[in-house]
């Protein structure tokens, strides 16, 4: 049974549908968790799953010698939904391979890197017995909900976890084949928004005229989040924003793929859009934004039918960017939703997760060895730049752990990460199982 394609334990490990967010997958969700402990007990590890009010933490380590360095890989073994499943081009948790991608839910997001870590760690131990390194696997299973019990977890574990630089492979590169350092990712805010018109729903001719309509009133407080520049238009908003250093907007030119027609073939969109002013790298990396996810409420059959809904409901998210909080952004939002709110519906807006942005100074001494690490593996040089997404408990890992965290991505731009199709080429599966021992050896030998 066992053999040494490592892409055996890759597809075993994406065929967990780990869904997060549904409490229906909950045991899947578990059963993945004890799948991960078991690999990283097979190779040698001291491997524990830790119970939490959520989904379990993944946590494994050799033993640690005081001579060594202690590095502290993190990453996320649960995954989005894989819905709108109907718009896949095979099953989203049987993994399909064509033309040099593999294709599958968490593929990109977090499942492939996390493994070509774990594969590389295994390697080095097969070939040679010993890491150069302490090395602490920490993968968590509420990453794409927020990471709602990590921080409690950390609190209660922080005397075994001293590292002295952590790890993540949960972004991308900003190109194919260009190793990239993220020393910056935007911050998160959700929230739901539910609007309430009559008492129940109603006959759009009898009462069409005199009735509070909330799909239609929440269309208009949902379009007062923007003026006509597409800048977000809550008072206060951009407060806090810190502007784009000139260094960066100066690298951030010369950077591959990030013009706006590199931007347009990716989303396969027929423009782009967004706030006038900033270019689409800076409005991905540097500029806060309000999104709606989702918008919902009366009639979603087939054919027509002529009601007036109860009420609707809108998904929000906001995207936040160094010095913003959720907190800050939070009270704004909801005293301006509150303000531009017609009376005669009533509205129930419920705090979702948050997650402030994250900020490092990319020219440390850890980025030097990580960058020594990408030249021998990818034969470039390392590209700093900044992500879009969000890792909510990056805030908390540099307030507890008060360490270095190089952000070292090895998903494509094109991964579809969140969506259909969601993929990750091989190459970059081996490349990451290669740059795993590199990386390690040269932080071992970092001062
Ligand atoms: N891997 C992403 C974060 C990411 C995406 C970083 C793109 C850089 C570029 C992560 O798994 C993710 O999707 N996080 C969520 C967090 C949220 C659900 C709290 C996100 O950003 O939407
Ligand atoms: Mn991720």
């Amino acid at each position: 049974m066992s053999t040494n394609n490592p892409l055996d334990p890759l597809f075993d490990f994406i065929r967990f549908q780990s869904v997060s967010a549904d409490s229906n997958y909950a045991p899947q969700v578990a059963a993945c968790a004890q799948w991960l402990k078991d690999r990283f007990a097979a190779m040698g590890l001291e491997a524990v799953t830790y119970p939490t009010a959520g989904h379990p933490v993944v946590m494994a380590r050799n033993t640690p010698r005081p001579d060594r360095k202690t590095v502290l890989i993190y990453g996320h073994y649960d995954v989005q939904p894989a819905d709108p499943v109907a718009e896949w081009t095979g099953k989203p948790f049987e993994p399909r391979v064509e033309n040099g991608l593999i294709y599958a839910r968490g593929i990109a997001d977090n499942k492939g890197q996390i493994l070509a870590h774990v594969l590389g760690v295994e390697k080095t131990l097969r070939e040679k017995g010993e890491l150069p390194v302490n090395i602490i696997f920490l993968v968590e299973g509420e990453e794409e909900i927020g990471s709602p019990n990590l921080e409690k977890f950390l609190n209660d574990h922080r005397e075994e976890l001293r590292p002295d630089v952590i790890i993540i492979s949960d972004t991308s590169m900003v190109a194919p084949g260009v190793p990239s350092l993220d020393y910056g990712l935007r911050g998160v805010l959700a929230m739901e928004v539910k609007m309430y018109g009559a008492g129940t729903d109603l006959h759009s001719g009898s009462f069409g005229g005199i009735a509070p309509n909330p799909a239609m009133l929440l269309a208009r407080l949902l379009a007062t989040l923007h003026d006509e520049n597409f800048r977000v238009a809550v008072p206060g908003f951009y407060d806090s924003v810190v502007p784009v250093q000139d260094w960066e907007r100066e690298e951030w030119a010369r950077l591959p793929n990030c013009g706006e027609e590199d931007y347009k073939q990716v989303i396969k969109a027929r423009a782009l859009f967004g706030e006038a002013g900033y270019s689409a790298v800076e409005r991905l990396w540097a500029r806060p934004t309000a999104e709606v996810n989702g918008i919902g409420g009366g009639y979603q059959g087939l054919g027509s039918k002529t009601v007036i809904p109860r009420e609707a409901f809108a998904k929000l998210t906001f995207r936040l960017v160094p010095n913003q909080t959720p907190e800050e952004i939070d009270a704004k939002v909801r005293a301006h939703l509150e303000k531009y709110c017609p009376p005669e519906v009533r509205l129930e807006i419920s705090h979702g997760h948050g997650g402030a942005p994250f900020l490092c100074d990319p020219h440390g001494t850890y980025s030097l060895a990580a960058a020594r690490a990408a030249k021998r593996t990818w034969g470039r040089d390392l590209a700093r730049i900044r992500g879009g997404g969000s890792i909510p408990i990056l805030d908390t890992f540099k307030r507890i752990l008060g360490v270095d965290i190089l952000l070292l991505g090895l998903a494509n731009p094109g991964c579809s990460a969140h969506a259909p199709d969601e993929n990750f080429p091989l190459k970059n599966f081996e490349d990451g199982i290669r740059f795993n021992g590199v990386l390690l050896e040269e932080l071992a030998s970092d001062q």
